[in-house]
């Protein structure tokens, strides 16, 4: 089995060779300053991962890994519009550089490039993974439409069981089907890819609440975003809810009274009482949770316990993640 740093070798080496045209030169430069500034390219490992499982690994793999790459830098693009991102892997966003029409464009232009990806598969997967993947696609719209909802739905409104939803949908769902169509490919069966789906999908919720983590406790230097953002774009994160959930009625009306104020102010006074209420330690133990919930799953995919090391190191490492 191939460790995370040979696979993504083997898959970067591949995904080299996708090549866009030159003009129009700010549409390509543009997508070009976003890709070749890579990130750490964790659902294309997946897949490759998820196909090697079963078999050994496909040329068709790395089709469908490219793909879910591609799709996520599209994904990512339209969510730096949306949440007013100015900075993302150390760099400015790719709509500050080059404006938003032309972020629009990028985005689009890389979500055809992952379909056009997924249609050189050889028939006998193509139409069952186009389906997941749509299904996956449609579904991360809609938890990007729940979590901008969520910014004008007051705290004491909204459920965990909400949140859970909306970050599932939003991330989770792509982690879990970039496993599960390497899977499919590797030649899973039906079971065997549900199980391997649930892996992706608890990796992906308890990544997402490591990333509302990091937005407040991380270093720019490591998550190249902003720190403090989700504060002050009225995100519902993880650690807000559990924040409100902890806090006493003054520490509530507390809570309440600095999310209306502004800037640095906001997010020093709100980071203030997530330290408080421990609020950092919890989410430690909710990624640790989800992180358990997901190596059940893995378990009881029925093959050999060393084939699926490599995935149980990816999900550890996770866990410690900076970046
Ligand atoms: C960021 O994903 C978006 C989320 C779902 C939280 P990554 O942290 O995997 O982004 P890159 O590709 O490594 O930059
Ligand atoms: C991103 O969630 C989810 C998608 C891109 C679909 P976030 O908005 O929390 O991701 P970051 O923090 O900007 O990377
Ligand atoms: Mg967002
Ligand atoms: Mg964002
Ligand atoms: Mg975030």
């Amino acid at each position: 089995m191939f460790s995370f740093t040979e696979i993504y070798e083997r898959y970067q080496d591949q995904a080299d060779l996708i090549e866009f045209p030159l003009h129009p030169q700010k549409l390509y430069g543009s997508i070009n300053y976003f890709m070749n500034n890579p990130g750490k390219k964790i659902r294309p490992v997946l897949c490759l991962m998820g196909n090697e499982l079963f078999s050994e690994i496909q040329g068709d793999s790395y089709k469908v890994a490219n793909a879910v790459e591609l799709f996520h830098n599209f994904s990512l693009i339209h969510d730096d519009i949306m949440d007013h991102s100015m900075l993302r892997r150390g760099r400015p966003t790719l709509h500050i550089k080059y404006g938003e029409n032309t972020a629009i464009l990028a985005g689009d232009s890389l979500l055809i490039h992952a379909y056009i990806q997924l249609n050189k598969i050889a028939i006998d997967h193509r139409g069952q993974a186009m389906n997941l993947f749509s299904d996956m696609a449609c579904k991360i719209c809609e938890g990007q439409q729940m979590d901008i909802d969520f910014e004008d739905r007051d705290i004491d409104t909204l459920s965990y069981a909400e949140y859970i939803k909306m970050i599932t949908f939003k991330t989770s769902v792509l982690l879990g089907t970039s496993a599960r169509i390497g899977a499919l490919i590797g030649g899973a069966d039906a079971q065997q890819q549900n199980d391997i789906y649930e892996f992706g999908e608890n990796i992906g919720i308890a990544f997402q609440i490591q990333d509302d983590f990091l937005d407040a406790f991380g270093h720019v230097s490591k998550t190249g975003k902003q720190i403090g953002l989700d504060i002050l774009e009225n995100k519902k994160t993880a650690l807000l809810l559990k924040a409100f959930e902890l806090a006493d009625p003054l520490q509530k009306t507390y809570l309440k009274e600095a999310m209306a104020r502004e800037g640095e102010d906001r997010i020093e006074a709100v980071i203030g009482l997530y330290k408080a209420l421990n609020v950092d330690q919890w989410a430690s133990d909710a990624i640790f949770h989800y992180t358990e919930i997901a190596f059940k799953s893995l378990d009881r995919i029925d093959i050999p316990v060393y084939k699926k090391e490599k995935l149980s190191e990816l999900a550890n490492s996770l866990l410690v993640r900076e970046s």
